[in-house]
């Protein structure tokens, strides 16, 4: 458990059966009803509420502490560091002292009376996690938008595909492992991010994991804390689990990037050309007159785009904000015109080869050598921007 953290508990003499681990962060409001209904679904089965707060401003900490001084089965980490809803977890579950140990949402948006189902799926031997799922049988996303469902399909898809986990709902907060697979899988665990359920399914394939339906609920009281960046942080994850950590996944955001970058130059570098924009003399250079107009109109775009989804997306921890967004394009885009020169060059030196066009005739040569010319950019601008732009802490 990191430095600086308290943790209020009753012992009792018997270590419970089930552990049932809440993370929580402004949940003052939810955490009594939350309590209330584990201990209703649990009924009959000893169990202990692990609520691991990370120092709420809402005073959650002290509101579970309160419901300790009436409730044996009930203990409160108060987390002063590493905040973030991994480490909380982890934390919850390191202290945790039953047989099985689930995790659960303080918010009331996972519904605790599937627990018992979930336990006897472990108990019986027959799984080792127990997944509360919203799109297996009995499951449902509840009025999610049709935004949110397709994100998190787009989401599930990824993790299916890259990660090869088979369940249908590897985002979810909401699972139960038995104490062995737990203690098996914990130490190789990376306590940033969200997707703590990832990080046990998506490391050890050996894991036998089943599903158990709910129907997610809207929250009661409060308001989500995951925001934009949990979809990067996701990619990120996904991608560590997938590489290991000796590839900076940062690059692969960048990637990521450019390649959308690239969809849009093409896109405008097609439309332009097929509008009839027409190319110009600079009377700077022969080399490079006649200048495509289509070309400089997508070029332009496209760094556009580049720097508000590398700002936003790819380096959002160093992201510019405010006025300073202003300079910071500025920067960016002198340094796309290094690159967009490294690009005019590869550009022109593979149509005046002549090499392509013999190879693909006039109009798939000139894409293609468009493209080639981006992908050279885009190495050289990933130095030049975490070099000057968005520079990293060494981590
Ligand atoms: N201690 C701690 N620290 N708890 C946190 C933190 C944190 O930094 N961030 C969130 N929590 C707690 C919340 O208080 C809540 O109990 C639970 O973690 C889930 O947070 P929400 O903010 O309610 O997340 P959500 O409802 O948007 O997302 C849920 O659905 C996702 C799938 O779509 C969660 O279940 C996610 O885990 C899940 O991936
Ligand atoms: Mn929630």
């Amino acid at each position: 458990m990191a430095g600086g953290t308290e943790l209020r508990r009753r012992r009792d003499d018997v270590p419970p059966v089930l552990s049932v681990v809440t993370p929580t962060f402004n949940e003052a409001e939810n955490l009594p009803l939350l309590v209330e209904a584990v201990h209703r679904a649990l009924d009959g089965i000893p169990h202990e509420v692990v609520v691991a707060d990370d120092d709420s401003p809402d005073g959650t900490w002290q509101v579970a502490e309160r419901l300790a001084e009436r409730d044996q089965t009930i203990s409160v980490l108060r987390r002063f560091h590493d905040h973030g809803l991994s480490a909380a977890v982890l934390d919850g579950m390191t202290v945790a002292r039953g047989e099985y140990l689930a995790v659960i949402d303080a918010d009331l948006q996972h519904d605790p009376s599937i627990l018992p189902a979930m336990l006897d799926e472990v108990r019986s031997g027959g799984s080792d996690v127990a997944v509360g799922s919203r799109s297996t049988e009995g499951g449902g996303y509840g009025n999610w938008t049709r935004g949110r469902r397709f994100v998190s399909w787009v989401a599930t898809f990824i993790a299916r595909v890259v990660l090869r986990v088979t369940v249908s709902d590897p985002m979810s907060g909401f699972f139960l492992i038995s104490r062995g697979a737990y203690e098996q899988g914990a130490p190789g665990i990376n306590p940033r991010g969200f997707k703590i359920l990832l990080e046990f399914i998506g490391r050890d394939r050996t894991l036998r994991v089943t599903e158990v339906g709910y129907e997610f609920r809207l929250r009661r009281h409060g308001e989500t804390k995951l925001n934009r960046s949990v979809i990067r942080s996701y990619l990120l994850a996904v991608a560590e689990l997938r590489l290991g950590r000796q590839v900076d996944p940062a690059f692969l955001l960048y990637v990521l990037v450019g390649m959308v970058g690239l969809a849009v130059n093409s896109l405008v570098f097609a439309v332009a050309e097929a509008a009839g924009v027409p190319r110009f003399d600079t009377g700077l250079n022969e080399a490079i007159d006649p200048v495509y107009g289509s070309f400089v109109l997508s070029v332009n775009v496209s760094i556009l785009v580049l720097f508000g989804l590398n700002n936003e997306f790819t380096f959002w921890e160093q992201r510019y904000r405010g006025w300073k967004l202003a300079p910071a394009f500025v920067v960016f885009w002198f340094m796309s015109l290094v690159g967009t020169l490294v690009h005019v060059a590869v550009f022109t030196f593979l149509e005046n080869s002549g090499f392509l066009l013999g190879l693909l005739g006039a109009e798939a040569s000139r894409t293609v050598q468009n493209l080639v010319g981006a992908v050279v950019a885009l190495v050289v601008n990933w130095y030049l921007n975490t070099t000057y732009l968005w520079r990293r802490r060494t981590r």
